[in-house]
């Protein structure tokens, strides 16, 4: 159907999906007495793992902070290098400068917007600790290709934080062998209000990132406040205070229960925008990875010219758009010393990302279809 005019209501970006099983478990944890991390945060780190198949799983309190930790665990420091995309939101970079390392960026593949394998390739230097590869709106980057790159010398850091259920090659991203760090920010697939997750299979990261998340305190708060414990406490190492507290838990635990149907039905408006902008010249549409994958379409990004004209022109339409991402490489925090990056370049300066969450309806899909079609003209 052809939607001839623009929407009476304002159309958001994002917004969350949450249900009254999450609202009833925050009230249960607000009246439970304990509100911190606890048992419920527990929960939700165990049943994190077992969905994306990792060993072990860390609630932290942000992506970034994640993100932090894995940089950590890994040792990084000054002299160091780590390779990531500069499309890409700037934690990915700034936990890694955090640590005195050097940030090189490589460039995106155009279509698909994710990491290049090719140009990863040629930055190589006997200093790259890492390659860190974002996967980027929910599609996954070609873990492969990086692996083969990294041989035995370098890690793979994955910077899953739009990627909480998204697969590769038949296996979800946390399964993969490699640290992985998830955000629950309210845009995305799942939310927790802030928060996030690492995954690993390796035992004693996660016995060392559950020290450094909490001021390298030997035991849990909340054990130690128990009926049967000491009050006893040592700090056995430097950390900070990254950890996720049980209420963010309680909507982390029912929102990872919904994440396959909040992902099926973003699928279905993904589809519906591929199939509805196909024909629309001046809208160049994301293209699938050529490796097998499940989207979990966390963005639907699109590349416009003028695109600051056309965000206005949508919000004219009464519909939301985000910019995802500028170019990191670009920032004053980085730019002095930036190499070129024609792909993202042009990326960059062209990409908007749609409406997209699981409340939206057919309707509302239509109408941004029909808004972007009359200010693509
Ligand atoms: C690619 C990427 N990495 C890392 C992060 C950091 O996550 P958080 O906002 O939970 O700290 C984000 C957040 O949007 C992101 O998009």
């Amino acid at each position: 159907m052809t939607v001839t005019t623009k929407r009476a209501t304002f159309l958001p970006f994002s917004r969350p999906s949450i249900g009254e099983e999450e609202i009833h478990e925050v009230v249960e944890c607000l009246r439970s007495g304990w509100i911190t991390t606890g048992p419920r945060t527990e929960r939700f780190e165990k049943e994190f793992a077992a969905y994306v198949g990792a060993q072990h799983a860390v609630a932290l309190s942000s992506g970034t902070a994640a993100l932090h930790c894995a940089y950590w665990a890994l040792g990084l420091k000054r002299g160091d290098e780590i390779i990531c995309p500069s499309l890409t939101w700037p934690a990915t970079a700034n936990m890694a400068l955090a640590l005195g390392a050097k940030v090189v960026f490589a460039d995106v593949d155009r279509a698909t917007r994710q990491m290049d394998p090719s140009s990863v390739r040629k930055l190589i230097t006997r200093r790259t600790r890492a390659i860190v590869p974002v996967h980027f709106a929910g599609a996954p980057a070609d873990l492969d290709a990086l692996r083969e790159i990294a041989g035995d010398r370098m890690t793979i850091i994955e910077d899953a934080a739009h990627a909480a259920g998204t697969e590769y090659k038949g296996r979800r991203i946390g399964s993969h062998g490699h640290t992985a760090i998830f955000s629950f920010h309210p845009i995305k697939d799942m939310t927790t209000g802030e928060g996030g997750m690492l995954t690993t299979d390796d035992e004693d990261l996660a016995r060392r990132v559950r020290l450094f998340k909490f001021h390298g305190v030997s035991r849990d708060a909340w054990k130690a406040y128990g009926a049967a414990s000491t009050a006893r406490y040592d700090t056995v190492m430097m950390g900070f205070k990254y950890n996720l507290t049980d209420i963010a838990s309680a909507l982390g635990i029912h929102q990872l229960r919904k994440l396959d149907a909040f992902i099926a039905r973003r699928i279905e408006i993904a589809e519906r925008y591929l199939a509805g902008l196909a024909d629309v010249p001046a809208v160049e549409l994301p293209a699938a990875p050529p490796y097998p994958h499940r989207h979990a379409w966390h963005l639907f990004t699109i590349l416009v010219e003028n695109r600051d004209a056309f965000m206005a022109r949508l919000r004219e339409e009464n519909v939301g758009s985000g910019l995802h991402f500028e170019a990191v490489h670009k920032m004053t925090l980085y730019g002095r010393r930036a190499r070129k990056l024609p792909a993202t370049e042009v990326v960059c300066a062209r990409i908007l990302s749609l409406p997209l969450f699981p409340g939206m309806t057919d309707e509302d899909v239509d109408d941004v279809i029909a808004a972007v079609r009359r200010v693509a003209g």
